[in-house]
Formats: C-alpha cells, sequence, structure tokens
C-alpha cells in the first residue's frame, strides 16, 4: 500500500518554528514526515537548527509554534519515560561513578524492568556493540571508541522505537568513526528502529542515511535519497554543501523546451538544465559536478557547446587524476577523471576543450 505522509508518519513535523529568545526564528517552518524504520539525518553548518530540532523531539525543548507528532500522538501529551526514544551525544554522556553494566541498567530501571529481564538486556545489547566483556569496567578505563559504543548500547537497550543521535562520532578519529557508521546502520536496519541522526559531515551523511534533510538557516532546503541530493540539488547551496561541485556565473540568455542558455560573465555561451532559474535575464549559478566534466572530445555530442580550458594543475590519486582548469575566469574549475589506461594525463599550460551533456550542468539561484 502507499505511503500516506500525513496519516502514517511515525515521526512528524508540522509547520514547527522554534525561538529561544522571542525574536529571532533558528527554525523556520519545518516540515518533515518519516516512516517506521527511516534512517534519516539532518545535515548541514553549524548553527543551522539541527540540535534544536532534535532537543524538540526528544521533549526537552518546545516548539514555539506548529505541532511534533510521534506515531499520529503529539509529543508534548506523552510523558518522556513512554516516549520510547533512545538518544546518543557526542560526548558520550554516560555515568562515570557506574559500571558499563550499572550505565546500561540505568534507563531499563526508570521503566520499572525486573532484575533477571535486566541482565538478559543488557547481556544482548553489549553483545550487538561488540562489548560483551566490559559490562564491568567503568568509563574511564575505556577507549572514545569504546566508550561511544557502550553510549549507543544504552541507548538501544530498552529497545526504543526511536532513536536520536546528535554527532555522536565526531569526537573520534577517522577510521574508527567509519566502522561506527558501518555499525549504526546495521544495528538500525536490523532492529528495525526509526533513526534521526545530526551530523554536519556530508560523507557521513550520504553514506548511511535513506533520506537526508540539508538544513540551513533555520529551514530545509531539500529533503531526498542521497544519490537523488548529490545528482540532482535544488538550489546553490545544497549543489555547494553537497559534494564538490563547479560553478560559473551568468545570466539566462533563454529557455526552451527544457534547455537552458545561459551566457556566462566571460560572454560564453552554455547550455544548461533550467532547475530554478524561470526567465531570461535572471542571474544564474551554475552547477557541474568534476566527474561530468569531458574533456575527450571523441566522447561529447557533435553539437555541443564546448568551453576554453587552461590546465592549471595536474594531481595523480591513484584511481582517479584531479585535474584544476581556468574556465571562463573561474580559476577553481576542477575535473575528477578515472585512472583508466587510455585515459589522458593533462600538463598545466596546456589548452583544452571541456564539454558536458547539458542535463549534468544545473542552472540554480544566484
Ligand atoms: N539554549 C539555547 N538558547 C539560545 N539560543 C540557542 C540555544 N540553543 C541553540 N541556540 C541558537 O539556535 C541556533 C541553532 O542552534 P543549533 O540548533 O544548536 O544548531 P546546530 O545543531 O545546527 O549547530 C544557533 O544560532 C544557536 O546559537
Ligand atoms: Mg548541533
Amino acid at each position: 500500500m502507499a505511503y500516506d505522509q500525513s496519516t502514517d508518519a511515525f515521526v512528524a513535523f508540522e509547520r514547527v518554528q522554534k525561538s529561544y529568545d522571542g525574536e529571532t526564528l533558528v527554525v523556520k517552518d519545518l516540515n518533515l514526515a518519516m516512516p517506521k524504520g527511516e534512517f534519516l539525518t539532518m545535515l548541514g553548518p553549524s548553527g543551522s537548527g539541527k540540535t534544536t530540532c532534535l532537543m524538540m523531539l526528544a521533549g526537552f525543548e518546545t516548539a514555539t509554534h506548529g505541532e511534533i507528532l510521534l506515531d499520529g500522538k503529539p509529543i508534548n501529551n506523552i510523558p518522556p519515560h513512554k516516549r520510547g526514544i533512545g538518544m546518543v551525544f557526542q560526548n558520550y554522556a554516560l555515568f562515570p561513578h557506574m559500571t558499563v553494566a550499572e550505565n546500561l541498567s540505568f534507563p531499563l530501571e526508570v521503566r520499572k524492568i525486573g532484575k533477571s529481564d535486566r541482565e538478559a538486556k543488557i547481556k544482548r545489547a553489549l553483545d550487538m556493540v561488540q562489548m560483551g566483556a566490559f559490562g564491568g569496567r567503568r568509563p574511564a578505563q575505556l577507549s572514545g571508541g569504546q566508550q561511544q559504543r557502550i553510549a549507543l548500547a544504552r541507548a538501544l537497550v530498552f529497545e526504543p522505537e526511536l532513536v536520536l543521535m546528535d554527532e555522536p562520532l565526531g569526537a573520534l578519529d577517522k577510521q574508527l568513526r567509519e566502522t561506527l557508521q558501518f555499525e549504526i546502520t546495521r544495528l538500525a536496519h536490523e532492529l528495525g528502529i526509526t533513526v534521526v541522526y545530526v551530523t554536519h559531515d556530508q560523507t557521513e551523511a550520504l553514506t548511511m542515511s535513506d533520506r537526508v534533510a540539508v538544513f540551513d538557516d533555520g529551514r530545509i532546503q531539500q529533503l531526498a535519497p542521497p544519490d537523488e541530493l548529490y545528482e540532482s540539488p535544488q538550489n546553490s547551496f545544497v549543489a555547494q554543501f553537497i559534494g564538490e561541485n563547479n560553478t560559473l556565473e551568468g545570466v539566462v540568455k533563454n529557455i526552451t523546451d527544457g534547455l537552458a542558455h545561459v551566457q556566462l560573465d566571460s560572454g560564453d555561451i552554455i547550455d544548461c538544465k533550467p532547475v530554478n532559474v524561470s526567465k531570461p535575464g535572471e542571474r544564474t549559478k551554475v552547477s557541474i559536478r568534476p566527474e561530468r566534466v569531458e574533456y575527450n572530445k571523441d566522447r561529447l555530442s557533435p553539437d555541443a557547446h564546448t568551453l576554453k580550458a587552461e590546465v592549471l594543475e595536474f594531481i595523480y590519486m591513484g584511481d582517479i587524476f584531479r585535474t584544476r582548469l581556468r574556465v571562463a575566469g573561474n580559476d577553481d574549475f576542477v575535473v575528477k577523471t578515472r585512472n583508466a589506461p587510455d585515459q589522458v594525463r593533462l600538463k598545466p599550460g596546456q589548452q583544452i576543450e571541456i564539454g558536458w551533456l547539458p542535463e549534468d550542468c544545473r542552472a540554480l539561484d544566484a
């Protein structure tokens, strides 16, 4: 059966606004509906309102306007211990004077779960995060990664239906972060829990999530699965924030049959897909991904508009080549090509022509 946003959502934000001081809105008009079992990430720069949204969902902050619904019921009407929400923060937040097992026992005691049941659940949760042998240790006797595994186990031990995580891996080194990213998504899917995950790290968001909500300035700029976000950004902010992106600026000359001609500030004309431009004369930022740029003319269609480019830098990266070009006055235009046997290695100083498919070149807001 089709998923009906309004009635079947497990978590819903409806026209939510939040102000801390009664003047500035830090969350402006948030609408979001999540089905059960979804792994959704709120991604955005610092100060964009992600933590505030999580805190309102957890019930630690109240919305200034609008409503947050959990399983169809307004969150305000559900007492905290009945919300069934597990939380994991960046700074572990384990009780330092308790052992690992006591830390895990705490949320179970709060929920009045009997001793033998508690022991079974604690064992299961510790095994899930591969920390079965550590029940007797105190947090100070564990590494950062181990503490974060325990924090995760503590959030899962009472079998919550919803888990909120706020930059849970922010304090860990890269390798550990990647291991735990994988473990968290695996656990979430195995247990069928719904997750709202907050991060400012776009790679983390793209690799872990079913959908990503890109936040900026208290608003969701785009809410989409990772591939759609990367390949079809709806505005310049999202195009710049997600992945590497080349930007060229100009003015829309005309739009016909889903194709826009844009005159760049350099005078060159290029073919683009009109995404959020609507009429001639409008200024636009045109966005092209580095891996969609082609400089082998045999691979371009004969009628494609091309641009002259000068090679400024060639970087051999093993699996790919990263070449920096000067294009239409932009010195920071990057092309990425796969290291294939027949791939040309460009040299600084070389003059070339580049092109792309019009659908890979998106005319966005200026
Ligand atoms: N408790 C608070 N009191 C007043 N202002 C706050 C409080 N918490 C956050 N803010 C402000 O709200 C805005 C959004 O913050 P936050 O939700 O923490 O963003 P993010 O998690 O995306 O970095 C920021 O401008 C921040 O300074
Ligand atoms: Mg935050």
